[in-house]
């Protein structure tokens, strides 16, 4: 499908030749577009916002259209100033410094943005979390972060084991829970009340810790990935030209902030361009989706393949049922967007969507289709200008285009991630060919510089756009008394991409019926979190394992697929 090509739109894009731009571009040049390129004084959050207000006349621009099925509501850019400034004080006032650790466990709200800009004014490290993550999942990461605050609502408060986190000190309850507030627990909305309207800012180096975002791997608990303020020349500058923002602009990007692209995407790049962005709350249903884009005029979407999947088994009649004609610019990123749904975007949307890849190690866009640029549907487009992606063997030697191999990013990108948190060795992993970033994921470029993604190398799951490690899974599940031994894979999926297998062996004395499994399902949905749950499970006397004793996923993954099982002789007998 390689010569199929979609020509660009016409139209005034930010970024007008990708071969020009690329001829051209140095990210120094970028600097010059921020306040502290002549003050000397860096904070991300004063550039997306304060600077809105103080220096641009943005003051009553709308910054947040914020709506779900019970509220609606818009923040402007001197609102969303002032309160973050009010959180700021709230962190000053229970002796929060620079560098700590303060954590967001909340569902998409104005409060939660608010939240997070005023960490990040504090010189906190933010530590975002995906509402539906269980007990576990929780504890694992406040725990590894030592974080010292978290702001969250009542119905989570139970998720947070408060006696098993010793670091935890303060607790900012947004909403009163019924019960009372109790040990540690702090009225948000009272506190705010009281907080002053303006902040000093906590001026920070460019190279300050400002996210840290826990992400799945093949082994292991989730590791930190941490992200520094400097991501912002990133931020900025792909949202111009990768985004095609522009002043009028009413963008609505769809992910919670609880994965990096809620931030990177929905927070930095539309406030740092000072466009107004969408945030809909609430659960995703196809008919809400489209009325979100009509109510709000929305101009520039950015959403991920299982949504468009989705939105396509929802069928054509209900886009025909909305009025969509604002959109001017679709994209999508996280998985694999398949060349169906591209073709399919054209023919219902009468729009392309524009594939990227990144990852949360990436901090920002580094792969993309541009809208000056044609498009290969199934492709995911060319490096950013300014970023030196490759494919690239074992030992670091470039391969030449249609060769499959490590695609790779030169070191050095702004948004690059600068630590994983207390574990340098995993940091260096993605190191280990000098002077080269090595992602884990295959693909090949073809003769005209497409990038074509291929897989992951190693056993990470993707399911809806969601990175689940097998491993955490696998933990999780040996934990329940009835499973013996547990090896999980991505089964591949029509509509979520992979959902996920579970092959487990039973303990003595426990025999396989429908109620087990749903036990075992809930069992890991309540302790890890809904998206981790395995929707198979097939029960097998033995799993293969390696002399080591380690779980041989590769086979169990050729099982499913009918495949050959390839070399065993590591296998125990
Ligand atoms: C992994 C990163 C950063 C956006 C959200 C995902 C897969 C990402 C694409 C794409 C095929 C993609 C990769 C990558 N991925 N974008 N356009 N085509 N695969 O961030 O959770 O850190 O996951 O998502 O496998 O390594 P993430």
């Amino acid at each position: 499908m390689q010569g199929e090509l979609i020509p660009a739109f016409p139209g005034n894009h930010n970024m007008a030749n990708y071969e020009e731009a690329r001829a051209n571009f140095k990210w120094e040049d970028v600097e010059k577009e921020f306040s502290w390129y002549t003050t000397g004084k860096v904070n991300i959050a004063y550039e997306a916002v304060d600077r809105n207000v103080l220096e641009k006349g943005l003051g009553d621009k709308v910054a947040l259209y914020y709506s779900d099925p019970a509220r609606n509501e818009a923040v402007t850019y001197r609102q969303m100033m002032e309160r973050s400034n009010q959180f700021a004080n709230v962190l000053k006032k229970y002796g929060i410094n620079k560098g700590e650790r303060v954590f967001i466990f909340m569902p998409r709200s104005p409060e939660l943005y608010a939240s997070f800009l005023g960490i990040v004014k504090k010189g906190c490290i933010a530590g975002p979390l995906f509402e539906a993550f269980m007990e576990n999942a929780v504890k694992d990461r406040l725990g590894d972060a030592e974080a010292v605050a978290i702001v969250t609502t009542p119905a989570l408060r139970n998720r947070i084991p408060k006696d098993q986190l010793p670091h935890l000190k303060h607790i900012f309850m947004v909403g009163v829970p019924e019960e009372g507030l109790g040990e540690g627990e702090i009225d948000w909305h009272a506190e705010m009340a009281e907080a002053s309207t303006e902040f000093d800012i906590e001026w920070v180096d460019r190279e300050d810790p400002m996210l840290l975002l826990y992400t799945s791997g093949s082994t292991g608990k989730p590791k930190g990935v941490l992200h520094v303020h400097n991501g912002m020349i990133q931020h900025y500058q792909t949202g111009k030209w990768i985004l095609d923002l522009k002043e009028d602009d009413i963008y609505w990007c769809t992910a919670d902030p609880g994965w990096v692209t809620g931030i990177s995407y929905g927070v930095w790049a539309p406030y740092l361009n000072g466009v107004s962005s969408v945030v809909r709350g609430g659960r995703f249903k196809p008919a809400d989706w489209y009325q979100t884009i009509q109510d709000n005029k929305v101009t520039v979407w950015y959403s991920a393949p299982t949504a468009f999947r989705m939105l396509m088994a929802a069928g054509d009649d209900l886009v025909k049922e909305h009025d969509l004609s604002s959109l001017r610019h679709v994209l999508s990123v996280g998985e694999p967007l398949n060349a169906e749904v591209v073709r399919w975007g054209m023919k219902v949307y009468e729009r392309r969507i524009h594939d990227n890849w990144w990852m949360t190690e990436t901090g920002g866009q580094i792969i993309s289709n541009y809208p000056s640029m044609a498009i290969k549907p199934g492709s995911m487009g060319k490096p950013f200008p300014g970023i030196d992606a490759a494919i690239i063997d074992d030992n670091g030697n470039v391969l030449p285009p249609l060769q499959m191999g490590n695609l790779a990013v030169r070191k050095g990108w702004p948004s690059m991630m600068r630590k994983i948190w207390k574990n340098e060795p995993k940091y260096n992993e993605y190191f280990k060919i000098e002077g080269w970033y090595v992602s884990g994921d295959s693909a090949y470029m073809d003769e005209d510089g497409y990038f074509w993604f291929q897989g992951r190398i190693d056993d990470v799951i993707n399911t809806s756009g969601e990175r689940v490690g097998p491993f955490e899974v696998e933990s999780k599940l040996v934990e329940h008394p009835a499973v013996g031994e547990a090896g999980v894979i991505g089964k591949p999926d029509p509509v979520r991409g992979e959902i996920i297998k579970a092959f487990i062996s039973l303990r003595e004395g426990y025999t396989w019926s429908e109620e087990l499994q749903a036990e075992i399902v809930a069992f890991v949905k309540t302790g890890l979190a809904a998206h981790a749950a395995p929707r198979e499970i097939e029960v097998r006397d033995k799993l293969p394992k390696t002399r080591s004793g380690k779980i041989m996923r590769r086979v169990l993954k050729a099982w499913e697929l009918g495949l050959p099982t390839g070399d065993l002789s590591t296998m125990e007998d």
